[in-house]
Formats: structure tokens, C-alpha cells, sequence
């Protein structure tokens, strides 16, 4: 479950978001929807606990995240959020298997098992035979859809996503987004992603628009 109520974020001086409600229960997927520069990026920052609003609070599986003190959240974020970016973001140095297996050696698996339980997640989401390969060798989809598998392997209570599409050709676009509403639901997982695309907002329960005469999250 993701609470956020009346959160806003000035930063130095500039409203970078305007008072904002957003909630996600169990197995909802929230979209979050906006032109550019309307707040997007900065609202799921907050989710995330990386930005701290100026106002409001922000409470995931029971936690108030924005009470808790900074190293705190970057634990909270940790061991509770999945988060996807834009971009993939794989480590270059290590296997597409060693990066999704990382957040588990992070929360202190074992080598051994961390690798087995990121294989088994590539593979739910065709990806098995792509596990030894270099992040590097992958297809922008591929490596898109290895970033997802990373988010979710620690089977996360929120799965928060920035424009995770917006970079993909449709196909890749709609499996990537498809990928995330389907674990929100299958694992009731609470998710949040923002697009700017409607073939993706159709596929989540719910809409958030950031454009500043919208300011009444619809359905
Ligand atoms: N760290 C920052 N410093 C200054 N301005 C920022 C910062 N972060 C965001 N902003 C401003 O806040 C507004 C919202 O930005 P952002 O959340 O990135 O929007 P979106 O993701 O919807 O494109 C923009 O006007 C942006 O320039
Ligand atoms: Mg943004």
C-alpha cells in the first residue's frame, strides 16, 4: 500500500510539485501523468524517499517513510521498493544474471541463492537464456525488461517506475508495461509508473494527472 497525502517539493525556491494525493492499495497499478516538467520525476522521487517534500507524507506498507531519517529510507528503499528508471541502468562489469541477482546479495542472500532466484525470475520473463550475457549485448527491450526483472526479484511491497517505457519501441513498450501490471496484480503488489503513453495508462487501474488544471486524481 502506497499513501502519499498532499505531498509537495520546492526545491530551492521553485515549486518543482504542487500539493499532490496519490494512493496505491495491494495489486493496483497507478499511472502518473503530466507534460514535461509538471512534477512526475519528483513525485516518485518522493515515493522512493530519495526526495524529501516539503510537505505532506508519504506512507508505504505502514511505514511513514518521509519520518524516517536518511539512512533509514535508503534502507526502506532497499528492502521494501522496486524501482525502475528510464533507463536500465545494468552494471556493465557484471552478467545480466549478477545484476539482477544484486539487490539479494545487497539484503545479505547467499551468492549461490541469489543467482538462482534471479535466474528464475529472468526466466519467467523470457529472459532465461539471456542470463550470462554482457548488459551490453542485449536489445534496448531486452535490457528494459532485465531492469524490471532486477525490481522485482526481491519481490518488493511497491514497485515504483519513471517513464520505464518511454525509451522502447511499442512492442517492447506495452511487454515492459504489461510486466509491471501484471506482477502488481498477480503479487498485489502496490505500483506506481509514470508515462506519458495511453496504450500504457489503459493497462493501470488508476490515474494521477500532474497538469496544473488537474489536480483530482480520476479514474
Ligand atoms: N533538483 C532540482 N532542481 C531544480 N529544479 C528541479 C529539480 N528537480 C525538479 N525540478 C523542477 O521541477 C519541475 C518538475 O520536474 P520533474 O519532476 O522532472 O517533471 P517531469 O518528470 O514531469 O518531467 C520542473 O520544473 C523541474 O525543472
Ligand atoms: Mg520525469
Amino acid at each position: 500500500m502506497i499513501d502519499a497525502v498532499a505531498v509537495a517539493v520546492s526545491v530551492g525556491g521553485v515549486q518543482a510539485l504542487e500539493a499532490t494525493d496519490l494512493s496505491a492499495a495491494p495489486g493496483e497499478a497507478v499511472a502518473v501523468v503530466g507534460p514535461s516538467g509538471s512534477g512526475k520525476s519528483t513525485l516518485l522521487r518522493a515515493l522512493t524517499g530519495v526526495q524529501v517534500p516539503s510537505s505532506g507524507s508519504v506512507t508505504i506498507a505502514g511505514v511513514v517513510v518521509t519520518a524516517l531519517p536518511t539512512g533509514a529510507r535508503a534502507t526502506f528503499r532497499r528492502e521494501h521498493l522496486g524501482v525502475v528508471f528510464q533507463d536500465p541502468e545494468l552494471l556493465e562489469e557484471l552478467s545480466v544474471v549478477e545484476n539482477v541477482a544484486l539487490p539479494l546479495v545487497l539484503a545479505g542472500l547467499a551468492r549461490r541463492a541469489a543467482v538462482a532466484r534471479a535466474q528464475e525470475q529472468l526466466r519467467s520473463m523470457g529472459l532465461g537464456d539471456k542470463a550470462e550475457a554482457s548488459p551490453g549485448t542485449l536489445s534496448r527491450g531486452e535490457a528494459m525488461r532485465a531492469a524490471v526483472a532486477r525490481a522485482l526479484v526481491s519481490r518488493p511491497d511497491a514497485v515504483i517506475a519513471d517513464e520505464p517505457t518511454a525509451s522502447l519501441d511499442r512492442t517492447n513498450a506495452l511487454a515492459v508495461a504489461r510486466l509491471l501490471t501484471a506482477n502488481a496484480r498477480a503479487a498485489g503488489v502496490a505500483t506506481v509508473l509514470a508515462t506519458h503513453d495511453p496504450d500504457v495508462v489503459a493497462l493501470c487501474d488508476r490515474v494521477v494527472d500532474l497538469r496544473a488544471d488537474a489536480h483530482v486524481a480520476h479514474v
